[in-house]
């Protein structure tokens, strides 16, 4: 039920791969492989309000940009919109958007945060909550799937990582989406800086209360940690949180709609699915194959240098394109089928090198939870109404997903 006009790949030259509304209401697929084939190092032309960049599509040179952060720098911005923009003001002090030496220790201190082990009671609770929000759509018989289930899971996941107490959570949860509905149409860009503003207030707050507070969760370990000999000010603590939220919270909701889509779409799967004939363990990893929510992410050249073969000049910027290199060919056997059962899977969904996701396992966990639980407690499920993307150029998916479902 999802019809997207299909973009041939001689419009090419008339495309600007950074229209968020492009991404929406596009079918992009002919065009990627266009490009794999014929123009893997393509450039997107400057505009009247924004610079040119450069568009890799291959597998290979994707995941070979992502692993060299001496000559594709994180420093200058790592989505579109910051790079287009001129910078991220939050370069040197934000994980995502700091390299070398002070990134390498950073994300020393968040991995003891970030292991299997340290993350099993948060786990535990992401599974309780996805029982109890399927079931409670299994009494109602219908649901948003989007709103009513996968949008509220990941934020609650990552309020206990930071240890947001209770009484502060329903506000922390609407500064979220206000701060990250610009693609929504109720909301302003005006609404969107303000609630960005007060979640970073509320965080830097809670920083200088949790400083030798004795308490265990990721703030604490922020506030009494030290990254190459120098502990960490409030404002790098806040924007690391804020870095989590950014990070986690709208990618894993994607990724859970874009599953249940993806099982509506593909019966047979969703049979494979349920007989067992895909694990769970594969079927996670195909899922984040085939829903690619963050589309791409960007870099500056920092040298004179090339990608495939291809020149590039310092200061340019360059964009790697999850959606594309995840149906690369020479990785990926026929990359238009879903198969829940494809192993090996490859694919760059959380990116790869030094800016790997750091929540991969929870968000594995969460689309887990999710899946296991579709499979245990649905016997049948049918979209009742058209799923709506979210436009951007950096997110894919769905943000509402109406669908009926009965009880196993
Ligand atoms: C980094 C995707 C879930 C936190 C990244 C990057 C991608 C990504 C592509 C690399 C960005 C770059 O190289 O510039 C996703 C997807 C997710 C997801 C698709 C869900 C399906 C999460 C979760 C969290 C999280 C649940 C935390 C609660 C982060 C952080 C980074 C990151 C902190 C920066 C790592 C670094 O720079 O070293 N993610 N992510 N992500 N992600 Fe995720």
């Amino acid at each position: 039920m999802t019809t997207r006009r299909t973009i041939a790949p001689e419009e090419l030259d008339t495309l600007d791969l950074a229209d968020p509304r492009l991404h929406a209401e596009a079918d992009l697929s002919a065009v990627w492989r266009h490009l794999r084939q014929r123009r893997p190092v393509h450039r997107n032309p400057a505009t009247d309000t924004a610079p040119a960049f450069w568009v890799v599509t291959r597998h290979a040179d994707v995941t070979a940009v992502y692993r060299d952060s001496v000559r594709f720098t994180s420093e200058g911005g790592n989505v579109l919109e910051t790079l287009l923009a001129g910078g991220d003001t939050a370069a040197r002090r934000m994980l995502p958007v700091t390299d070398g030496e002070k990134h390498a220790g950073l994300r020393r201190v968040l991995m003891s945060a970030f292991s299997p082990r340290a993350l099993e009671p948060i786990v535990v609770s992401v599974r309780r909550t996805v029982q109890r929000l399927l079931e409670e759509a299994l009494d109602r018989g219908s649901c948003d799937f989007a709103a009513d289930v996968a949008a509220r899971i990941p934020l609650g996941a990552i309020c206990d990582l930071l240890g947001v107490p209770d009484r502060d959570r329903a506000h922390v949860l609407s500064l979220t989406s206000s701060a990250l509905g610009s693609h929504d149409a109720d909301s302003t860009p005006a609404d969107a800086w303000i609630a960005k503003n007060e979640i970073l207030l509320y965080f830097a707050e809670l920083a200088r209360d949790r400083r030798d507070s004795g308490h265990a969760d990721v703030i604490a370990l922020l506030a009494g940690s030290e990254v190459n000999g120098l502990p960490l000010d409030d404002d790098e603590i806040m924007l690391t949180c804020y870095s989590l939220i950014l990070g986690g919270d709208e990618t894993a909701r994607l990724a859970m709609a874009g599953a249940a889509l993806a099982l509506l779409e593909h019966p047979g799967q969703w049979q494979a699915l349920k007989s067992g004939d895909a694990p769970i363990d594969t079927a996670v990893e195909e899922i984040l194959r085939w829903t690619t929510p963050a589309l791409h992410a960007g870099r500056t050249a920092t040298t004179d240098t090339e990608i495939g073969g291809h020149p590039v000049r310092a200061g340019d910027i360059v964009t790697v394109w999850n959606a594309s290199a995840n149906h690369d060919e020479l990785v990926f056997d026929a990359p238009g089928e879903l198969r829940l059962d494809r192993t090996p899977n490859k694919h760059v969904t959380f990116a790869y090198g030094p800016h790997f996701c750091l929540g991969a396992h929870l968000a594995r966990a969460e689309l887990g939870a999710v899946l296991a639980g579709l499979r245990d407690l649905v016997a049948e499920m049918e979209q009742t109404g058209p799923a709506r993307p979210v436009h951007s150029n950096f997110l894919s998916g769905s943000g509402v997903l109406p669908l009926t479902l009965k009880a196993a």
